[in-house]
């Protein structure tokens, strides 16, 4: 069945009773697949880590849990979203192990070289562009840094369908991780079958990237 326009409006800037009620019911819904891409993030005890589009914030807290000597940090564009993530992960906040930021993936208020891993979670759909926030990603991590991105494409027809399209973009595989190879990245895919897909995506050296 195709989801309501203004329940995937929620998804994409969460507002209101309803955007805490989507945000609580999100938290669950994307668990397994926020642990797929920390697993694969192979998170070491003093590493520095960016959510992009943290949303409620339930990663940053298994994030904090593994980097125990480390940092966190999230961004995401809903004020509602980076206030139940506050909320949610209030001791480490005060702790300054936790920081969540209000801003858009292109535009992150990290000076660069600021990360060792970064990942990204069923978030791209709602970007207009990818060079942009790619970029953006690859500024604020250091070079050899890991960033793991999960994303349905366009291939998945039953998902395609089950969104509205006014707000999700399902794009080809290709496209993305042509876009992050622009950005800067060396690409690995797992699972080249499995919806959603997990790609690892390594910053390069300046030296290495071919644009
Ligand atoms: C479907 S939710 C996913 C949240 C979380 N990553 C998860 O896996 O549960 C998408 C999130 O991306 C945020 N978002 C949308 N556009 C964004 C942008 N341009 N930059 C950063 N975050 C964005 C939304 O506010 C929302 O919290």
């Amino acid at each position: 069945m195709r989801r309501p326009l203004f329940i995937a409006e929620q998804a994409r800037n969460a507002r209101g009773m309803l955007g805490r009620f989507i945000a609580f019911v999100m938290a669950r819904e994307t668990l397994s697949e926020n642990l797929r891409a920390i697993d694969a993030l192979d998170v070491q005890p003093r590493d520095h880590i960016l959510d992009v589009g943290c949303g409620h914030g339930r990663s940053l807290e298994i994030l904090a849990a593994r980097a125990s000597k480390g940092h966190v940090a999230g961004a995401d564009t809903s004020e509602l979203m980076v206030e139940i993530a506050v909320a949610r992960n209030r001791a480490l906040v005060k702790a300054r192990k936790v920081d969540v930021a209000i801003a858009p993936a292109d535009a992150l208020p990290f000076p660069d070289g600021s990360f060792d891993k970064a990942l990204c979670v069923h978030v791209i759909y709602f970007w207009e562009g990818l060079d942009a926030p790619f970029r953006e990603i690859a500024r604020v991590l250091k070079p050899g840094a890991r960033f793991a991105l999960v994303f349905r494409t366009d291939a998945d027809k039953t998902t395609v369908a089950s969104f509205p399209k006014e707000v999700y973009r399902f794009r080809p595989r290709s496209e993305v991780t042509a876009a992050l190879m622009r950005a800067g990245f060396a690409v690995q895919v797992a699972e080249r079958d499995a919806e959603p897909v997990l790609a690892i995506a390594t910053k390069q050296n300046a030296a290495a990237v071919v644009s």
